[in-house]
């Protein structure tokens, strides 16, 4: 490999820029030439492209976003924009390219490897929605980022007695929201994966004072077939219970990654090169019990992303 290419695709997530870094690095290290691609697989049709020595990924590690933007291109997941892409990319003389970023991002990177042009996935996404992929990059941020706003939530709805519904990403996915509602110590979590009906959520609240819980917090992931505003008004109009709705939206995307997350993208990042190094493309890097592993790009999309049944159950366990 003479000339690695490296860019970020779809939503940003935090630790891209951590993953970015060590991509770029790594390949540094091992005497390649980085090629940062911006403005994600649309960079590819436009020749958004640059060079990238060791000094242009300083001072990023701690940053949110994604300093080579993160953007959806429909070209891309067409056929001929596909072929059109790997034809720029080897007029750039790119021989391989690493793609930081979430589902869609890793589906374009096993299109053009099918296409027979070498690529990597690095997963990136705060959804933690990739089959078979035990962390993706931001998640564990946007994970600390909801549980700052349920423990700041909590603080105020256990003063006025009056639950809170907070309403989380997550698209069609109930990670974000279990876990945070497992971590957030909520007394309802409803996640796409479940089916919880309004009676049970409204006799729990109802329950609640006899054992001397006045109030209830409510996580509700977005994909949920519900809304958080939606929720809330059948509550009052249903039950008579007042609550309070906060939809967090993107405020869970943005902010600095957490050790975890920069852990991991540094690790991740230098994975993916190692691997392409050795003539091992064709593969989404991951941990499994400390260690980097990888998967091949088929074995990711022949599965789907599952919830955890166990802490699901566990959540309804603790709290009662
Ligand atoms: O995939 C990350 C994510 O934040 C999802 O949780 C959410 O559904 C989606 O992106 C929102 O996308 P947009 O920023 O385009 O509205």
């Amino acid at each position: 490999m003479d000339r690695i290419g490296v860019l970020t695709s779809g939503a940003d997530a935090p630790g891209m820029n951590a993953a970015i870094r060590s991509v770029v690095r790594s390949g540094i290290y091992e005497g390649v030439e980085m090629v940062g691609i911006k403005y994600g697989f649309k960079g590819l049709f436009n020749d958004n492209l640059e060079i990238m020595d060791a000094s242009s990924v300083g001072s990023i590690i701690q940053r949110g976003g994604t300093i080579l933007q993160a953007y959806t291109c429909d070209e891309i997941h067409t056929d001929a924009g596909q072929e059109k892409a790997i034809k720029n990319l080897q007029k750039q003389g790119i021989d391989s390219l690493v793609v930081i970023g979430g589902k869609e991002a890793l589906a374009v990177a096993a299109a053009l490897q099918k296409k027979n042009f070498p690529c990597m996935g690095v997963p990136a996404t705060i959804d933690n929605d990739i089959p078979g992929v035990t962390e993706a990059v931001g998640f564990d941020t946007g994970l600390n980022t909801i549980i700052d706003y349920i423990d700041r939530i909590r603080d105020t709805a256990s003063s006025h007695e009056k639950s809170s519904i907070i309403e989380v990403m997550g698209k069609d996915t109930g990670n974000l929201a279990l876990w945070s509602g497992l971590a957030g110590g909520a007394e309802n979590i409803l996640v796409p994966e479940k089916k919880e009906d309004l009676e049970t959520i409204v006799n729990q609240i109802k329950e609640g004072p006899s054992r001397d819980k006045r109030y209830s917090i409510i996580i509700v992931a977005e994909g949920s077939g519900v809304s958080g505003i939606d929720l809330n008004k059948k509550l009052k109009e249903e039950a008579g219970i007042e609550s309070r709705v906060t939809v967090l939206g993107h405020t869970q995307r943005g902010g600095a990654p957490t050790a975890r997350d920069r852990v991991l993208a540094s690790r991740l990042g230098a994975h993916a090169v190692e691997l392409l190094l050795a003539e091992k493309s064709g593969r989404v890097v991951g941990l499994e019990n400390h260690t980097p592993v990888s998967y091949a790009f088929d074995d990711i999309f022949s599965k789907t992303a599952q919830i955890d049944e166990g802490m699901y159950e566990l959540s309804g366990r603790l709290s009662i």
